[in-house]
């Protein structure tokens, strides 16, 4: 079993001008999103920072479940309470996924970190890692499961070739409590901005995310039929801006896959 977080790293975290207020770690536990979810119902305040080296029941995105072998994963969850309007809210997985991506690159030297709308971290086309953010009555959990190292982990068929870690993109053993502490340092920069500027602090997003200007793929949620489109923006929102059939779009939930850089029109 892993070791938890080194308590100066705490200590830093929580007494200094962090979004972290206190800091929980389980060596196993069912989801760090749920347990920050149980934490919010009982009026914990916000920057509840929950870790796990292991989950026995992590979620991923639209129900799909989210496995990572102990040791391999820095597997998060941060409790916040944004004062935004609240058709604003669906920005926030963006900000995060941001702020991951940022929070990656120094530790993936040579990798080309972008994200895939809305907010899946990717390393040369490869998943890296991935941001749930859960509302509850009055709060957001934001969950983040970062791959660290599966060097030496055999991953599933519908994973091979499509996912990576820092530990393989470095080629050697990445500290992933210094990966937190990067993570923890800019999502405190990215949310802050976000909270006062929410149409601007997207500008870096856009700048990072791969899917603008590829022609997708979009599943949307709710089961109804794919179909393809370019993916043109993102809106303050976090609405995924498309052109479809020669008419512009907004796909607020959906999952969308890169198919081929749109080529502009003779
Ligand atoms: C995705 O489907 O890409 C999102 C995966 C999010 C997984 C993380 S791991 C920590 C937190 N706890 C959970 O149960 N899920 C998130």
């Amino acid at each position: 079993m892993s070791d938890g977080p080194p308590g100066e790293l705490v200590r830093g975290l929580v007494e200094g001008p962090s979004v972290v207020t206190a800091v929980e770690w389980h060596p196993a536990i069912g989801s760090t999103n749920e347990r920050a979810a149980a934490l919010a119902g009982e009026g914990a305040p916000e920057g509840v920072l929950v870790l796990a080296d292991e989950q026995t029941a992590g979620r991923g995105r639209r129900g799909r479940p989210w496995s990572a072998p102990a040791g391999s994963s820095l597997l998060s969850s941060v409790l916040l309470r944004p004062a935004v309007e609240a058709h604003l809210l669906g920005a926030l997985p963006l900000v995060v996924g941001l702020a991951v991506a940022e929070a990656v690159a120094p530790h993936a030297p040579g990798a080309e970190v972008t994200l895939k709308w809305p907010n899946d971290v990717l390393a040369d086309g490869r998943k890296l890692a991935g941001v749930l953010v859960q509302r509850t009555a009055d709060a957001c959990v934001v969950g983040v499961g970062l791959n660290v190292d599966w060097r030496d982990v055999t991953r599933p068929p519908e994973l091979a070739g499509r996912a990576t870690s820092l530990a393989e993109l470095a080629g050697g053993a990445v500290d992933r409590w210094r990966v937190l502490a990067g993570y923890v340092g800019v999502l405190g920069n990215r949310y802050d901005a976000w909270l006062v500027q929410p149409w601007s602090a997207l500008a870096a997003y856009r700048g990072s995310c791969a899917t603008l200007g590829q022609q997708v793929r979009v599943s949307p949620a709710g089961g109804d039929a794919p179909y393809v489109a370019s993916a043109t923006g993102v809106a303050e929102d976090g609405a995924l801006e498309i052109l479809r059939d020669g008419r512009s779009q907004r796909l607020h939930a959906g999952e969308v896959t890169h198919l081929r850089p749109v080529t502009p029109s003779p």
